[in-house]
């Protein structure tokens, strides 16, 4: 096993043996790099200010992500290119495209977001040849900014793609990136060491079965964007982390005739376009998680995992009928995700265990068969869901046939609604049988009240979306009881 991680910080390669693996990247490099144009403001991902840019070599070429450097650990770094504010204008001091037009357009006024916001800027000028202003306005929703406002800086956005380059991410310098890269990539599984602290990185799945067994009390480390908060908010120390990322099982994604199977580690921005394909009311609330640089780290595996029951992917799962794998070395099972969170913050997985797949059944493409996912949270973007409904109807000849609707934020853990969805199977789908449908959806939960929202107000709410389904699905003669009430 190898004991060394390698990686670039810009262009200059970096080899560490020793190091405290719950050390943050913001942290390594402000302390140890001595490079502080990267910025601390949350420290929980939710501001921006910390944004780095990840390269990546995958099937040859060149991937950049954005991520946050707060929540990310360091030997999650391995095998990969860091690349800082520091490292984009050229040595002459020539400043990068991105950088120039933020000075022209007058893009930052106390400088304090400015770093971050360039950042999430080069990723996205490095995956786009134009700026629309709302693929800009989505890249950016992870970057806060307190004075300049947001006009000059989306101005910027569209500016930088006319300004020439200088150098710096050009052809040439781009391979021989890609060269070093290659140099520092390695098929070894990893295992560090500091202190009490152990970071490993199986390649393989049996090794990481092996592993878990082996220290059950292990935190397993998919993106980390709900472990960095552990450390960096609650400050608690990770003494044994697995990294899934080297496992290749845990990555894949298929699309087979019955099901579309995603790999646990599979993260949001990986799985983007099959779920937009496959199931557009998952994609549609998943634009809606986080921020771009969450969503290229959090996997959905961490999100069912971590069991909030307000986390967004269980109740559209749930409606959908998905099911999951559970492996461990003494052998694999398979449940409905709906038995999966047993309590708060409980899942049926035992200390040995590990999710790996997620089976989400093919939607048949039938005019009466419908699934809606709806978020509802203070502020649209980048916010946590105060509840989160999701609906999944089959009609035939105007009566439901199948029904499942899931909640998050109203129960300790995601759950159906089992007694409304009893109520509503086999009976017409009108207006006057989802009114008294909706009265006792308003009964079948009993949420709590939080800063979020009143538990009175969830249950309102949660009825409300029943109606909201009923509207989207529904024939106009159905609706006609809905003219008649008002
Ligand atoms: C700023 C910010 C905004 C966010 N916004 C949202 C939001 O809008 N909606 C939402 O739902 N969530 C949100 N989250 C939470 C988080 O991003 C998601 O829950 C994410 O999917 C977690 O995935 P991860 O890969 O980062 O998990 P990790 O942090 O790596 O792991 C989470 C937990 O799952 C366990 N785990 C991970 N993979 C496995 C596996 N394969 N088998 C067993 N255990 C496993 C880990 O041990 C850990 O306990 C947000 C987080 C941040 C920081
Ligand atoms: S410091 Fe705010 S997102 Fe990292
Ligand atoms: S320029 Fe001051 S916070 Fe953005």
């Amino acid at each position: 096993m190898r004991n060394t991680i390698r990686f670039l910080v810009n262009d200059e390669p970096r080899e560490l043996r020793s190091i405290d693996t719950n050390l943050t990247v913001l942290q390594y490099l402000r302390s140890v790099e001595k490079y502080c144009g990267t910025k601390e403001g949350c420290a929980e991902g939710d501001c921006g200010a910390c944004t780095v840019v990840l390269g990546e070599l995958r099937q040859g070429k060149m991937v950049y992500r954005a991520i946050n450097a707060c929540i990310y650990f360091v030997p999650m770094l391995d095998g990969k290119q860091l690349i800082t504010v520091e490292g984009l204008a050229s040595n002459e001091g020539q400043l990068h495209p991105v950088q120039k037009s933020m000075v022209e357009c007058h893009g930052s006024q106390c400088g304090y977001c400015t770093p971050g916001f360039v950042m999430s800027m080069f990723a996205y000028y490095k995956q786009n040849t134009e700026a629309d202003r709302t693929s800009l306005e989505n890249a950016l929703v992870g970057n806060l900014c307190r004075c300049t406002g947001y006009r000059p800086i989306l101005d910027a956005g569209k500016q930088m793609f006319s300004e020439p380059g200088c150098g710096r991410f050009d052809d040439r310098h781009e391979h021989r990136i890609v060269q070093k890269l290659k140099e520092i990539q390695a098929e070894e599984s990893l295992h560090l060491e500091h202190s009490d602290q152990q970071f490993f990185a199986p390649t393989k799945l049996e090794e990481l079965l092996e592993l878990k067994n082996r220290f059950p009390e292990a935190h397993l480390l998919a993106g980390g964007t709900d472990l960095g908060l552990l450390v960096t908010k609650l400050n608690r120390r990770l003494p044994v982390l697995i990294s899934l990322e080297k496992v290749s099982e845990l990555h894949t994604l298929s699309v087979l005739d019955s099901e579309v199977i995603l790999g646990a580690g599979v993260t949001y921005a990986e799985a983007e376009s099959v779920l937009k394909q496959e199931f557009f009311g998952f994609y549609e609330v998943l634009l809606r998680l986080g921020s771009v640089q969450i969503r290229n780290l959090g996997t959905i595996g961490g999100n069912l995992a971590n069991a909030s029951p307000i986390g967004d992917s269980a109740p559209a799962l749930i409606a959908l009928g998905a099911e999951v794998s559970i492996l461990s070395m003494r052998g694999e099972r398979k449940l409905p995700l709906q038995d999966f969170f047993l309590d708060y913050r409980k899942t049926a997985l035992q200390p040995d265990e590990i999710l790996t797949r997620i089976h989400i059944p093919r939607q048949v493409q039938e005019t009466d068969s419908f699934f809606r996912v709806y978020k509802i949270s203070k502020r649209f973007d980048q916010d946590i869901s105060t509840l989160c409904g999701a609906f999944y109807l089959r009609k035939v000849k105007g009566r439901v046939e199948e029904i499942r609707i899931a909640f998050g934020g109203m129960a300790a853990t995601p759950k159906r609604a089992l007694q409304t969805e009893k109520f509503l199977r086999g009976v017409e789908w009108s207006e006057k049988t989802v009114e008294l449908a909706m009265e006792l959806l308003r009964e079948e939960f009993t949420p709590l009240s939080d800063f979020r929202g009143s538990a009175q107000y969830r249950k309102v709410v949660s009825a409300n979306l029943l109606h909201k389904f009923f509207l989207e699905t529904s024939s106009s003669e159905s609706r006609v009881g809905v003219l008649h009430h008002a």
